[in-house]
């Protein structure tokens, strides 16, 4: 009898804790939860003022992101490097060739040579690294090769996106479509002819902090047609 007693006593208790467990879910669901349809205003937060997690730190991200082209000259690590080389590649490609290649340049004297040769790359400038991201043009569409570019556009931009959410500063300084620029840096990285840099990103530890520019245009934005 007192054996029955004691396993309806505790039935009783597993019922009321998963109730307790299940309350508590729904209830934070329901304060920190926002409709899919909600948009985030200016500063990416949620527009009915609630908290949304992961939808807020991504769109707040991607509206505070700036060029940063001043840097401490600190260096960042491996990790560092590989969590931004991860986010780039994670990039879309027209049909998923994923035809991209990333030069790391994190040698101090080719650092410097890079900002000596191309000053608008702001490699001088307290770098820890740049990052060259280069189309592989064996590893592009056959006949369609040009796709490459919007590739590696997606690419720069993951990267620029992953360098803000980690604290870092970064630029895209542009090489191609320059055909003496992307010679140029062939030249100097060693690059065959089928590996052309689209960019020179450098990224360091942020030695400014430049205003985020307000660039909603809503006289841009055309519904059916232009
Ligand atoms: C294709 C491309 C080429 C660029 N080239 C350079 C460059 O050579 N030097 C530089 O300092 N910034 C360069 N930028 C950065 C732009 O100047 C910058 O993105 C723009 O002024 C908007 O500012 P924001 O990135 O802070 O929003 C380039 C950006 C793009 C997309």
């Amino acid at each position: 009898m007192r054996v029955e007693n004691r396993e309806k006593t505790m039935k009783t208790g597993i019922m009321k804790g998963m109730a307790w467990c299940i309350a508590s879910v729904a209830l934070c669901l329901l304060l920190t939860g926002c409709k899919k349809s909600t948009p985030c205003n200016q500063e990416g937060e949620c527009a009915e003022k609630k908290e949304c997690g992961m939808k807020k730190a991504a769109i707040t991200n991607m509206l505070t992101r700036v060029s940063v082209r001043q840097f401490t000259g600190e260096k960042i690590s491996d990790e560092q490097v590989e969590q931004l080389l991860r986010c780039a590649m994670a990039a879309p490609s027209a049909m998923n060739k994923q035809p991209w290649e990333f030069i790391v340049v994190n040698d101090e004297e080719l650092l410097g040579l890079l900002g000596e040769s191309f000053p608008y790359s702001r490699c001088s400038n307290g770098a820890a690294v740049a990052i060259i991201p280069c189309g592989n043009l064996q590893l592009a569409i056959e006949g369609a090769e040009g796709f490459w570019i919007n590739d590696l556009s997606a690419a720069t931009e993951n990267l620029l996106l992953a360098a803000h959410a980690m604290g870092l500063g970064a630029v895209w300084t542009g090489v191609h479509p320059s055909t003496e620029r992307v010679k140029q840096l062939q030249d100097i990285l060693s690059l065959p002819e089928h590996i052309v840099p689209l960019c020179i990103v450098p990224v360091g530890v942020p030695a400014e902090e430049p205003e985020v520019k307000d660039k909603w245009n809503t006289e841009r934005i055309h519904y059916n047609g232009f």
